[in-house]
C-alpha cells in the first residue's frame, strides 16, 4: 500500500470516529430532557408510595390492623409511551409526554376490604399538598367487561434543589379479588391470536361478579368479627 493510501484511510477513520462522537454527544444531549423528566415521575411515585406507607403505619397503630396488602409501583416503559402517544396522535416531544400522559408514573394499593379503599382515598385527598385531577370509580361504576378499581391522577410536588415541580400520578386502588381478576382478565384478554369469544367475555364478567360478592362476603363478616369483639372485650 502506498504511505498516501494509509495516509487517507487513517484520515477517513478519524473522521468517522469524530463524527460517531459528535452523533452520540447529539443523541446524549437530546435524550437528557426525556431521562430528567422519567427522574421526576420516579420521585413523584416514591413521595406517593410513603404517604400510602405512613398512612398504613399509622392506621395499623390505630386499628390494630394494616388495610393495605401490599403497594407497587411502576414507571410507564419507553416502548409503552411511545405506542400510546402515536395512537393518540401526540407529538413525540418531551413537553407534550408530560402534557398529555397521565399515567406514566403509576402506584397500586392493594387493599383488604371495600371500604378501606375510600378510606384511604379520602385520606390522601386530604393531605395540604395533594390536587385531585381526575377520579374514576370502577367499583361504584364497573366496565362492561367486569374490571373493579378505583382511580386516582393526582397532582404532587416534589422538591428539587432549586424549585419545586408538580407532578401527575395515577393511583389505582383495588382489593384483592379485584386486582386477582384484573391480573387474570390481563393474560387471558391478550393471548396471541386470541378471537373474539362471547363465552369468554360472559364468563369474565361473571367472575368479577363472583369476587365483588366475596368482597362483600368478607367484609360483612369481619365487621361482625369487630363487633364480636368490641362485645366481648
Ligand atoms: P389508557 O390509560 O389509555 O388505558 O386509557 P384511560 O386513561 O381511559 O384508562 P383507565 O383510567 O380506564 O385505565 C387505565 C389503567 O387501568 C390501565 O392501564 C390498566 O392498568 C387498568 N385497566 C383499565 N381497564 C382495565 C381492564 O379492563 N382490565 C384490566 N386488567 N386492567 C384495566
Ligand atoms: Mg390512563
Amino acid at each position: 500500500m502506498e504511505i498516501e493510501d494509509i495516509y487517507s484511510k487513517l484520515t477517513a477513520n478519524f473522521l468517522e470516529q469524530l463524527k460517531n462522537q459528535k452523533i452520540s454527544a447529539i443523541v446524549k444531549k437530546s435524550i437528557q430532557p426525556y431521562k430528567e423528566l422519567m427522574s421526576y415521575y420516579k420521585c413523584a411515585m416514591m413521595e406517593v408510595e410513603t404517604k400510602f406507607t405512613v398512612l398504613s403505619e399509622e392506621l395499623s397503630m390505630q386499628y390494630d390492623r394494616n388495610p393495605i396488602e401490599s403497594i407497587r409501583t411502576r414507571l410507564k416503559s419507553p416502548e409503552s409511551i411511545r405506542e400510546k402517544m402515536v395512537r393518540k396522535g401526540y407529538p413525540l416531544t418531551v413537553d407534550s409526554i408530560e402534557k398529555n400522559l397521565h399515567d406514566i408514573a403509576g402506584v397500586r394499593v392493594i387493599c383488604s376490604f371495600p371500604s378501606d379503599i375510600y378510606a384511604l382515598a379520602d385520606s390522601i385527598l386530604d393531605q395540604d399538598d395533594i390536587k385531585l385531577i381526575e377520579k374514576k370509580d370502577y367499583i361504584k361504576n364497573p366496565k362492561a367487561n367486569g374490571y373493579r378499581s378505583l382511580h386516582l391522577i393526582i397532582e404532587i410536588p416534589i422538591f428539587l434543589h432549586d424549585h419545586k415541580k408538580l407532578m401527575k400520578v395515577e393511583v389505582q386502588l383495588r382489593t384483592i379479588s379485584m386486582d386477582w381478576w384484573a391480573s387474570l382478565e390481563h393474560k387471558i384478554r391478550y393471548k396471541k391470536g386470541l378471537p373474539n369469544s362471547d363465552f369468554i367475555e360472559k364468563e369474565l364478567i361473571e367472575c368479577a361478579e363472583m369476587g365483588s360478592a366475596m368482597d362483600a362476603r368478607m367484609e360483612r363478616l369481619h365487621n361482625i368479627a369487630t363487633e364480636l369483639i368490641e362485645e366481648n372485650p
